[in-house]
């Protein structure tokens, strides 16, 4: 039997979001239904909302999100009624060139769920990043749902959905940051943070926060900076130099997406460092380098997507660290809130006075 809940839509480009009721259809084979627990608000809900992802509207909204398992659909082994699991973007293949080779974040077959939920009128919903969490249930691919111990608060788990541990990711995956590494973080939003979390985790001897507002490198102290740089009024490069006795850091991490903090990077990184780029750029954007410093500078340059997670080895351990008091995901939490309380949560989340508000349920 379909059933009715409560979900945040995005109608239109640029239109307030509203609460609405929405039909969830029953799991199909290989979908589950979750009961959302808590759901953080991304930058990318508000792209929707701004019609700046695609203008498949209207998008039920909310992406990071953790919950528990209601019911699965035919053929679905890998959960079960009951499992507490985290949500991720897409279900991989397993079995395409990319799969095989062990790069699933490179999937050519991901998937959603194939059945669509609607509102009471019929009108089919496009879910944010194929979830669609701001909602009291959310339908899903099976394999978009992650095991995770379930004495993790929901509001701190869900937040490894999205920009959580594309920042982590950036850090340990793709920078493969080592024992003893120096780390720069250009940009030190939530997922400039996190980063800087993933850094201090991978055991990074120096840490260093690189920002425009003040405010933002007080808050990357909490998560771990040794050494903040307010690039507004000194030269972020020289100052990366200059805290690692000339060289430059072995893994520079760019979380803003602007060809200004890009070109920083790849120069305040040391000799054979490694840049990772985190930070979206819009399609207009072009980088400029010398051919010469591209192919004299060594080390490599690489773009992180999704902090080249696999949410089944990822999300769990992360939990594991988080519960052991070795990784404070909570810090990322500033408030919880409400299903209702969401264009308030995207003005503050745009005033840059929050790192993620959480809707629980
Ligand atoms: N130099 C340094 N820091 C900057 C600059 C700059 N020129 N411009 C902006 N910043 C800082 C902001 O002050 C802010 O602290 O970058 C940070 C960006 O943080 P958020 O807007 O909170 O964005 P976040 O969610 O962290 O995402 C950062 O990563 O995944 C991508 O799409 C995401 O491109 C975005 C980036
Ligand atoms: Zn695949
Ligand atoms: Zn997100």
């Amino acid at each position: 039997m379909a059933q009715q809940v409560q979900g945040v839509i995005a109608p239109g480009k640029n239109e307030p979001v509203r609460v609405e009721t929405i039909v969830i259809p029953d799991p199909g084979p290989g979908e589950a239904v979750v009961k959302i627990q808590a759901c953080g608000v991304c930058h990318t809900d508000l792209h929707y909302k701004q019609g700046g992802i695609n203008d498949e509207f209207p998008f039920l909204l909310g992406h990071e999100a953790a919950g528990v398992v209601e019911s699965v659909g035919e053929g679905v082994t890998d959960v079960a009624p009951g499992d507490f699991v985290v949500l991720n973007w897409r279900a991989v293949c397993g079995q395409c060139r990319a799969c095989l080779r062990g790069r699933p974040w490179y999937c050519f077959d991901t998937h959603n769920a194939k059945q669509k939920m609607t509102l009471l009128d019929g009108t089919e919903l496009s879910p944010a990043l194929g979830i669609g969490a701001f909602a009291e249930k959310t339908l899903v691919a099976s394999g978009q749902c992650t095991k995770v111990d379930p004495e993790v608060s929901p509001a701190v788990a869900g937040l490894l959905g999205c920009g959580v541990m594309a920042g982590i990711g950036a850090a340990i995956n793709t920078g493969q940051v080592g024992r003893g590494d120096s780390v720069a973080v250009i940009g030190c939003g939530g997922v400039g943070d996190a980063a800087i979390a993933g850094a201090r985790l991978a055991g990074a001897a120096k840490i260093i926060a690189v920002d425009i507002d003040d405010r933002k490198l007080e808050t990357a102290k909490k998560m771990g900076a040794t050494h903040t740089v307010n690039s507004r009024s000194t030269d972020p490069v020289e100052a990366i130099r200059a805290l690692t006795d000339g060289n430059g850091a072995d893994v520079v991490i760019e979380a803003v997406g602007r060809p200004e903090t890009y070109q920083q990077a790849f120069y305040a990184r040391d000799l054979a460092g490694t840049v990772v780029l985190v930070g979206v750029p819009t399609p207009d954007m072009k980088l400029e380098l010398p051919l010469l410093d591209v192919f004299g500078r060594g080390g490599s340059l690489k773009s992180s997507w999704y902090g080249d997670c696999l949410p089944s080895r990822d999300f769990p351990m992360l939990v594991d660290l988080h519960q052991q008091g070795r990784l404070d995901l909570a810090a990322f939490v500033t408030e919880t809130i409400g299903l209702g309380d969401i264009e308030q949560a995207f003005a503050r989340m745009h005033d840059g006075d929050v790192l993620r508000s959480v809707v629980v349920f």
